[in-house]
């Protein structure tokens, strides 16, 4: 187990503050993306009753600095610390110096350039800060926005895992995409 130290990131009109330094607007965060239906349809860990799943999403993003597996911002207005979406570097593997992101934009704040400006930025702090080679990104079939995101955020695709996640009974495929320090 590796504890890493926190760190905040400038992001153009963001703010990439670590959820266990700022949380008070944790809960109401996560309820919005457990009642995202894409999310909620394609994700098994969103499915429960809400409370539930709210309480148990939660304890990664308390905990993850601490346990090295979860290192997990809000994404933030720099002016106003409205929180308008989350990033996280999950489970970063010093041996092989590789991660996977993940992410979610708040329901009323997408489209307005919040994830194109805080997967950079994590990005960068992935590579120079933490020392990763290489950054995964895996998203749903069909999930447009996020291809769009791995696209316009330097991403390059890899191909289409078969199966490897299983959802509600069905064996979900998985499209994945991946950035190098080099690239
Ligand atoms: C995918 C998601 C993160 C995009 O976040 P966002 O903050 O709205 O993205 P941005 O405003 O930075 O948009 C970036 C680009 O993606 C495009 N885009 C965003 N959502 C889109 C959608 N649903 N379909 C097609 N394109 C989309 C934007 O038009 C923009 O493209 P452009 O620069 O060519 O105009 C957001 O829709 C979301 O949280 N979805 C639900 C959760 C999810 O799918 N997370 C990823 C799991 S892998």
């Amino acid at each position: 187990m590796t504890a890493y130290e926190p760190v905040e990131i400038a992001a153009g009109a963001y703010q990439l503050r670590p959820w266990p330094v700022a949380n008070a607007d944790l809960d109401e965060v996560l309820a919005d993306f457990c009642l995202d239906p894409t999310a909620r349809a394609g994700i098994a860990a969103f499915q429960g009753p809400l409370e539930e799943t709210v309480a148990a999403l939660r304890v990664n993003r308390l905990t993850g600095w601490e346990t090295g597996d979860y290192l997990g911002w809000g994404i933030r207005e720099a002016t106003t610390g409205r929180c308008v979406g989350e990033v996280t570097l999950i489970k970063p593997d010093l041996k092989n110096q590789v991660v996977m992101i993940g992410y979610a934009t708040r329901s009323a704040d997408r489209g307005r350039g919040v994830m194109s400006s805080a997967v950079p930025a994590a990005c960068r702090w992935g590579f120079e800060g933490l020392g990763m080679y290489r950054i995964s990104l895996g998203h749903m079939v069909g999930n447009t926005g996020s291809r769009r995101i791995a696209e316009k955020c330097g991403f390059t695709y890899e191909g289409t895992s078969r199966g490897d996640y299983l959802n509600n009974g069905e064996h979900q495929d998985t499209v994945w995409w991946s950035r190098l320090a080099i690239d």
